[in-house]
């Protein structure tokens, strides 16, 4: 057995955290954490970690330049940017539904990306990414790969953002694949994984067991397994996800 040593301040960072009109962001994303999409997108900065398992998905599709970014990391002046641009432009109404508040884009952490079809006249804001073709084959594969769709009708209430078919958030495999299992955009996915208390009761999927610590404390002490695979994820709101697999390998 091994001790690990959580942090209060470790439940504003990792793949889980949630960012949303509530919960703005409260940990700036360091540079050093980002990457560029490619040589060819290179202005497009994204997550290290999600980034490989883009290329990886994009490359199990062979997507070629079927597929390309629009938008991944923003910085909070960029994202004040694109609000103020698109309420001139689109009027408050659309704005709301299509843009976050400054502080609280997920894109401001570098974990979500825009993606369009490509083809000539790619919208920034609202761009293609159809339910047809090379896009839907994205979908289809992307939850393997730690992918979700972030905002989607049915969930519209909930995330107080429109529709967005082009704007995928990653959260780590099996995070990815228990929310489509269960239908849970990431207020619920967050809300749900409440009930799993770390040393109590675990979400147990494939050969994973997932658990929540609330941290009222300003640090706390785990036991884990050496063999165990270990991964810890803030929920932005009030505590830290530890996501376990056995003897590990993934
Ligand atoms: N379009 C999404 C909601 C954003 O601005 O973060
Ligand atoms: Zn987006």
């Amino acid at each position: 057995m091994k001790n690990l040593l959580l942090k209060k301040e470790y439940i504003f960072k990792g793949n889980l955290i949630l960012v949303n009109r509530k919960y703005g962001i409260n940990k700036i994303t360091e540079k050093s954490q980002l990457v560029p999409f490619s040589n060819a997108y290179s202005n497009i900065l994204f997550d290290t970690n999600a980034n490989i398992k883009l290329q990886e998905l994009l490359d199990k599709i062979k997507s070629g330049d079927g597929i390309v970014p629009v938008s991944a990391y923003r910085s909070l002046e960029e994202q004040q940017q694109i609000w103020d641009d698109s309420l001139k432009e689109n009027g408050e109404k659309f704005t709301k539904q299509y843009v976050a508040y400054p502080n609280c884009s997920e894109h401001q952490t570098g974990l979500a990306i825009d993606l369009a079809l490509n083809q000539e006249n790619i919208d920034f804001i609202c761009p293609a990414f159809p339910y047809n073709g090379i896009c839907q084959e994205f979908r289809e594969n992307m939850t393997e790969y730690g992918f979700i769709s972030r905002y989607t009708k049915a969930k519209e209430e909930i995330t107080n953002i429109s529709s967005e078919e082009w704007h995928f958030r990653y959260v780590g495999y099996p995070h990815s694949k228990i929310m489509k299992e269960r239908d849970l955009c990431l207020e619920e996915y967050i809300d749900f994984l409440r009930d799993f208390r770390f040393g109590n009761n675990y979400l147990k999927f494939e050969d994973y067991d997932i658990s929540y610590i609330k941290m009222d404390d300003d640090i706390k002490e785990i036991e884990i397994n050496d063999e165990d695979q270990v991964t810890i994820s803030g929920n932005n709101v009030d505590g830290i996800i530890v996501t376990r697999r056995k003897n590990g390998k993934k």
